[in-house]
């Protein structure tokens, strides 16, 4: 597809989205992409201090590579940026209890949303007074079991939900919680992850009276403490004007309920949704930069207010978790596809897909990948890597320039996996859950191992 005036002016090239330039160097890394030590060396993609290549041949691909450094640096940088704040990392972006424990030791608290994350915190020997608890649907018996082992405090989201926690503490048990209330703010992000907006499952509403009167009811149970109210307004936002928003109408309520009902609440959370870079087209404010926006915002309303400013804390996920991973995977086929007009895609199969990150196929998310094996001069061509699974949207990277000699048994890394991509993997397909193999220092670990033909059918019970 050489072409004198360059790839783009070659007859059949595609040109792809306009933010995604061919890159000058089809080797290189684009660095805020990728995990701190990740780089590559004669081609080959080393990360923690190992190269990829070498780690895939132990352990097979795909694989998610997770870089602890990384993890723990991330974690570091919003725990010293919002030293004032308590911080959670919200497991839900991704789980272990390898990570669970990077977590406690670097300061953090954790925010969990089932049973199943909570069994793995505790498994993980995290402190339960460090443990939030979320769910807009917890049932009597997970509320029971949180209540019992001593978190640190539940976040109530229904009506019901603060029933089923009075018939707990009738039984002279008591908790902390947090009121979640949606704040009515449309944040700029895919539907299926903005949870401020009114037209949704998550939490009592400011406007509609509900989150007064949920504080109302949780005030007269007696064996609750309500600690304050708590505000998330979605997921991967860059812009602070919706936590500024938010902050002002869960403020304005703050005040209305020292007023109204003559009580401080000391605490408020401002949830997670911190935006990472997928792509070049992303651009995320660092931790210090968003610590000092929202405190600002949060000092200036209280002061118009004149209310106390409340303790704070956030619940950031996929802003420590999601660069610190990628995912490695072999190519099996390359096959060039006629389209209307004459242009040509090249799809690249690789041994993953929809079953290890879904997120391309469930949000139209934007990834970028590298050859991770060998360095190559091959002109690059936009590619469009595709899984193996039976589903025509099993998309893992829409665009991507990639070198035009790509082939079988090339690896291919995509960067900023670490985020909701593990946690969300299916068996689709019967497909077999990836390792996440932490790198640190040039020592791979084996934090979650493959799953195994067994484990696919240990749920199986068969016929009789
Ligand atoms: N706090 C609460 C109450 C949340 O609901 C969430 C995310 C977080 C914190 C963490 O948000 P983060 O900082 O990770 O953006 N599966 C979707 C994201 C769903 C997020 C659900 N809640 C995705 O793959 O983008």
């Amino acid at each position: 597809m050489s072409h004198e005036a360059g790839w783009a002016h070659a007859p059949g090239a595609l040109r792809g989205p306009a933010w995604l330039q061919a890159p000058g160097d089809a080797n290189a890394l684009v660095p805020h992409l990728w995990s701190t030590t990740a780089q590559k060396v004669d081609g080959e993609l080393h990360v923690g201090g190992l190269a990829v290549p070498e780690l895939v041949a132990d352990v097979n691909t795909p694989a998610y590579v997770l870089d602890e450094a990384d993890f723990r640096s991330r974690a570091r940088a919003f725990r010293d940026a919002f030293s004032d704040y308590e911080v959670f990392y919200a497991g839900k972006a991704f789980l272990c209890t390898a990570v669970a424990r990077w977590v406690q030791d670097e300061g953090l608290s954790l925010d969990v949303c089932s049973n199943g994350e909570l069994s793995v915190a505790l498994r993980a020997g995290v402190d339960p007074a460090r443990i939030g608890y979320h769910g807009n649907n917890k049932t009597l018996m997970e509320l029971r079991r949180a209540v019992s082992v001593g978190v640190g405090r539940i976040v109530v989201d229904s009506f019901d939900e603060i029933e089923r926690l009075a018939s707990i503490t009738a039984e002279g048990m008591t908790s902390r919680v947090m009121i979640r209330v949606t704040a009515g703010v449309e944040a700029h992000t895919h539907e299926y992850i903005a949870t401020a907006h009114e037209d949704q499952k998550f939490g009592f509403s400011i406007t509609n009276g509900q989150a007064m009167e949920a504080v109302r009811r949780v005030l007269a149970v007696p064996g609750l403490e309500l600690l304050g109210l708590h505000s998330h307004i979605g997921s991967q936002i860059f812009d602070s004007s919706g936590f500024e928003v938010a902050a002002r109408r869960v403020l304005a309520l703050q005040a209305r309920i020292s007023e109204e009902l003559n009580v401080t609440l000391p605490e408020m959370d401002l949830g997670g949704g911190f935006g990472i870079a997928y792509t070049t087209q992303d651009d995320p404010a660092d931790p210090a930069q968003l610590a000092t926006e929202m405190s600002k915002i949060v000092e200036h309303e209280c002061r118009a207010l004149g209310i106390p400013e409340p303790h704070l804390s956030i619940e950031p996920g996929r802003a420590i978790v999601g660069p610190a991973m990628c995912t490695v995977y072999t190519v099996g086929t390359v096959k060039q596809v006629q389209l209307d007009g004459g242009a040509v895609r090249t799809y690249v199969s690789v041994d993953g897909g929809m079953s290890d990150n879904i997120r391309t196929a469930l949000y139209d998310a934007d990834y970028s990948c590298t050859l991770a094996s060998r360095a190559s001069d091959a002109a690059p061509v936009l590619s469009r890597v595709v899984g193996k699974h039976c589903e025509a949207g099993d998309i893992v990277v829409k665009d991507e320039f990639l070198p035009g000699d790509v082939r079988p048994g090339d690896l291919l890394a995509v960067p900023g996996t670490g985020a909701y991509c593990r946690s969300m993997a299916s068996n689709y397909n019967h497909a077999l859950r990836p390792p996440v193999v932490a790198v640190r220092d040039g020592v791979a670990r084996v934090v979650v191992r493959r799953e195994t033909e067994d484990d696919l059918l240990a749920t199986d019970m068969g016929d009789q």
